[in-house]
């Protein structure tokens, strides 16, 4: 089987890039951050402060079940029985996943469903930690980065477009939040693997990013 791991703060593009180059490669695209999110959304709903009782979060990891089902190649995420695939997208909820996300507990949980689902199928798989935590023998490992601003400015549209009400000031603010979570973290932090190939999206458009990405595999998998 093949593993692609694509890795890099949020907004540099790494859920659109992996995506388009899973359908286009006819690999599976695994999305690892909507299992953060959906862990948080589970704490959130019950009422668990996410950032103050860890104990707490620990505490209900035994009744969360996620399951991961790809409805015409789009990946659609499930607590309990329930779709939260749009659920887990709120800003409150990005926030919510980079503190539970410092929790080993909770990592530990779902690599193991991530590194199952590795074995299943050809899979792009993006994160934080695939190229160096989940996957370290990924064929290809890429890290997306992009300035923060502009990643602000890209995530400010995307919500705009679903019709959320947030500003640009508190995209950025959560942003900056989120990084420095996901990178001062002790248990496998946010950085770029050795053997990854670093690609700066800033001033790419999603279309080239896209075709950037997808030749970096070609190269590495030798797939057509
Ligand atoms: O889409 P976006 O980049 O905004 O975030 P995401 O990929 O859905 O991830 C949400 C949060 O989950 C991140 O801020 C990380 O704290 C956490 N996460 C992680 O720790 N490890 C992963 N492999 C994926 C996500």
């Amino acid at each position: 089987m093949m593993k692609v791991a694509i890795d890099g703060p949020a907004g540099a593009g790494k859920s659109t890039i992996a995506r388009a180059a899973a359908s286009r490669l006819g690999y599976v695209y695994i999305d690892t951050g909507a299992m953060y999110r959906a862990v948080a959304l589970f704490a959130v709903r019950r009422g668990i402060s996410t950032k103050n009782d860890v104990a707490g979060v620990i505490g209900v990891l035994p009744e969360i079940s996620i399951t991961i089902r790809h409805v015409d190649g789009v990946q659609r995420i499930f607590l309990g029985g329930e779709d939260v695939s749009e659920a887990i997208r709120m800003p409150e909820i990005s926030v919510a996943a980079s503190e539970v996300a410092v929790i080993p507990e909770v990592r530990q949980k779902l690599v193991q469903l991530q590194r199952q689902l590795s074995e299943t199928a050809d899979v792009i798989m993006d994160g934080r930690d695939i190229g160096t935590y989940v996957l370290p023998d990924a064929e290809v490992k890429i890290f997306l980065t992009a300035d923060v601003t502009v990643r602000a400015e890209r995530r400010y549209k995307e919500l705009c477009e679903k019709g959320t009400e947030t500003t640009l000031d508190e995209v950025l603010r959560d942003m900056q939040y989120r990084d420095a979570n996901d990178s001062g973290r002790a248990f496998a932090p946010l950085r770029q693997a050795e053997d990854a190939v670093a690609v700066d999206t800033t001033l790419l458009t999603a279309e080239e990013s896209i075709d950037h990405v997808i030749a970096v595999i070609r190269g590495a998998c030798n797939v057509v």
